[in-house]
């Protein structure tokens, strides 16, 4: 039976890797920085672990000496570990690069079969943002590594879009720009199932999105639709949001590379080749329920 390690498997993506792999009869050993996290399915509805993983390592990634053994009798290590909000501790080059570069080297001394990763989709046209750099910076040094490797690289997920319902139930709906510009986000466990495929397939670069493209405008108007409101919408230019973006520069690095991350994605479409059947607003309409 394929052993496979999941780190990031208490987070979005990774708890549906988590299912997926189970679904498929993997046996899954689950890098657990958080313990109270697997006991409960988290705020975008992902599934709780507990009773999913084979076995829980605890152990934090930036910290060696906590996860020595992690990969020990491991045949792929799948990670999503990431940086998705600013701890106001560490950096992106802490977590994205340095965290998983910690777990490349126990695979490489584990004698690890494949490693596949997580990063962004149109990551090369986003170099400037430094949460991205670390992203490709650990892909750089799993493509020198010799270990079979699948890098996933995803537009953005449901879990992301849940903040356009949060503005529509605050009654303010904040838009960069016009709003037209295009995405097709995806659902957790469509994108899971992609990268269980990456697991088992040749590929070694996967662009993905979700099933259905939207503007950021229809998204937004969806979640009002769903919450029942009619929020007034306040739009600002892409100068003054870029204004706005390099006064956090001052602030706090990690909030500088969000506000760089929303105006990019507001300039550009980010529509990736498309997998899964989940649809938007049947996640907006379980979590509007869920929260009442
Ligand atoms: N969100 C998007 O739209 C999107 C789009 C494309 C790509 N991505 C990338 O996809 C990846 C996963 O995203 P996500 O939304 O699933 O993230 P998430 O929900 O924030 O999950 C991140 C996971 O990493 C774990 N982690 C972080 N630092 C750790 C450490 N030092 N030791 C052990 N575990 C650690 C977290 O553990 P705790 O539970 O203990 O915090 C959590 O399990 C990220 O790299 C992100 O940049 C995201």
């Amino acid at each position: 039976m394929t052993k496979v390690l999941v780190a990031g498997s208490t987070g979005y993506i990774g708890s549906y890797v988590v299912q997926e792999l189970k679904s498929r009869e993997y046996w899954v050993r689950a890098l657990v920085r958080t313990p109270d996290k697997i006991k409960k399915p988290g705020e975008h509805l992902e599934p709780a672990i507990e009773n999913l993983a084979d076995e829980f390592f605890m152990g934090d990634a930036i910290k060696v000496d906590t996860i020595a053994e992690v990969c020990n009798g491991i045949d792929v290590v799948f990670s999503s570990l990431g940086m998705t909000r600013p701890d106001f501790v560490h950096s992106s080059f802490d977590i994205d690069y340095k965290a998983n570069l910690n777990l490349l080297r126990l695979a490489m001394k584990a004698k690890v079969k494949k490693f596949v990763y997580i990063s962004v989709f149109n990551a090369h046209k986003m170099m400037d943002i430094e949460n991205i750099q670390a992203h490709e910076k650990f892909v750089d040094e799993l493509r020198a590594s010799g270990i079979d490797y699948a890098i996933v690289r995803p537009t953005g997920y449901f879990s992301d879009m849940a903040q356009f319902l949060n503005m529509a139930r605050t009654g303010v709906m904040v838009s960069l720009g016009e709003g037209e510009v295009k995405s097709n986000p995806i659902h957790g466990a469509d994108l899971a199932k992609v990268c269980v495929d990456a697991i088992e397939g040749q590929d070694k670069n996967i662009d993905v999105g979700g099933p259905e493209t939207f503007t950021f405008k229809e998204v937004g108007e969806m979640a009002a639709d769903v919450v029942k409101k009619k929020p007034f919408t306040l739009s600002l230019p892409l100068w003054l949001a870029d204004g706005v973006a390099a006064v956090t520069g001052f602030i706090n690095r990690d909030i500088h590379d969000i506000a760089l991350f929303a105006t990019t994605v507001s300039r550009n479409d980010t529509v990736a080749p498309a997998h899964g059947t989940h649809r938007l607003r049947d996640f907006f309409e379980e979590m509007a329920s869920k929260e009442g």
